[in-house]
């Protein structure tokens, strides 16, 4: 049995490694594409690297662009890549809501290749963010569905689909698991920072309806400006390339750049509250143990917000201010995985 995996972004090689080690450990074969969307060695090379993924065996190589340009080539690319593939995978992997996602759900369908889409079933209901125009193709178009959480499940019954659909558990819940001990190990907080642990907030920004309006990326800084420790703001390159002086970086603010996911994790663990429009951290936050403030209108990740462990709070200073304040009640909410890892009963549903 083949598996071809489908991977270009951050949060796919987290996603990705868990699976490939249970591809791995059941004896089956696995090609993993990258697509070449995140590039940089702090957004792809330190992931491959600490999580132990193998090297793509093919490296289309796109890169950025706008949707369009991005996604057109890596159509093109993929699309030959898939059909040079001898012999044909039996299941194409695709992870998540990037465009490389959808890329892979595209051209794995019209090539009648059969498609499987960890992390299904999530919605945000806000067909302006990219994300969601992503997940709702790859999840229309795929045959089996590994959803996460039993909400994804019945927003997939909502749009009807129930063939396919699995309740595997979250394979990034699975990866906080794994990494969260060995982080404070390996990367311990005095190699990142000279705050003491609790002394500071952990902040990301990155999500297109944030970057791309000036407002709201003042409304978040100014935000972040009133907090009343320092915020350390490890910038997705998408973001620094908006601060083009016209955004006052507030003196408590320390922009930093992208950082790996073992140091990412230990920052988490040790972080008076995270604040964030990431859909990975929210959950990994609240998985840890750590308040979450969420700079975005809604979430995917609804579960998260029982007993106030993650506030909505949009890009509005005043509400990023107050939600600082106030504290979670009754113990964090945690997902009920069954004795199985979500990764390996991916696998098992895999081979059928
Ligand atoms: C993408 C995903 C988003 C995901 C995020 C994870 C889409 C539409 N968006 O957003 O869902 O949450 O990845 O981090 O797929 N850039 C670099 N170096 C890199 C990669 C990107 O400098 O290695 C810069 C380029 O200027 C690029 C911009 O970041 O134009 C945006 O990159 P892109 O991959 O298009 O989207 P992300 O914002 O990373
Ligand atoms: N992450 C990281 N370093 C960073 C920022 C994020 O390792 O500097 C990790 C984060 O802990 C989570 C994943 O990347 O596991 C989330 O990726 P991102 O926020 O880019 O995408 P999203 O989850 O929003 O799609």
């Amino acid at each position: 049995m083949r598996v071809c995996s489908i991977v270009g972004a951050r949060p796919q090689f987290i996603k990705a490694a868990m699976v490939s080690r249970a591809l791995v450990d059941a004896g089956i074969e696995e090609v993993l594409i990258h697509t070449g969307q995140h590039y940089d060695d702090n957004l792809n090379r330190i992931f491959f690297e600490e999580l132990r993924l193998p090297p793509p065996q093919i490296h289309l190589g796109v890169g950025s662009g706008t949707h369009a340009e991005q996604t057109g080539l890596m159509m093109i690319r993929l699309e030959a890549a898939l059909r040079n593939m001898k012999p044909a995978p039996d299941w194409v992997l695709i992870y998540g809501d990037t465009n490389s996602t959808l890329v892979g759900a595209l051209v794995a369908s019209k090539l009648k290749l059969p498609l499987a889409h960890v992390e299904a079933g999530l919605r945000s209901f806000n067909r302006t963010m990219p994300e969601e125009i992503n997940r709702v193709v790859a999840d229309h178009l795929s045959q089996l569905l590994f959803a996460p959480t039993p909400t994804a499940v019945e927003n997939l019954r909502r749009e009807g689909i129930t063939r396919g659909v699995h309740l595997t558990g979250d394979v990034m819940q699975e990866a906080v698991w794994c990494y969260a001990r060995r982080a404070q190990q390996q990367v311990p907080l005095t190699h990142l920072t000279g705050h003491a642990p609790g002394q500071y907030y952990l902040a990301t920004v990155h999500r297109a309806e944030n970057t791309d309006n000036p407002v709201r990326l003042q409304g978040i800084f100014e935000g972040l400006g009133r907090l009343e420790l320092p915020v350390i703001l490890p910038l997705h390159p998408r973001t620094r390339a908006r601060l083009d002086g016209s955004i006052r970086i507030p003196a408590n603010v320390e922009l930093r750049k992208p950082v790996g996911y073992l140091a990412m994790l230990t920052l988490v663990q040790h972080a008076r509250a995270v604040l964030t429009d990431s859909g990975g951290l929210q959950k990994e936050a609240v998985w840890l143990g750590v308040p979450c403030i969420t700079l975005r209108d809604e979430t995917e990740w609804i579960e998260t917000l029982e007993g106030g462990w993650n506030q909505l709070v949009g890009a509005d200073p005043e509400r990023i201010a107050a939600a600082a304040h106030r504290q979670p009640t009754g113990p964090a909410p945690t997902l009920k995985n069954g004795a199985e890892a979500p990764s390996q009963h991916i696998v098992r549903l895999l081979q059928g």
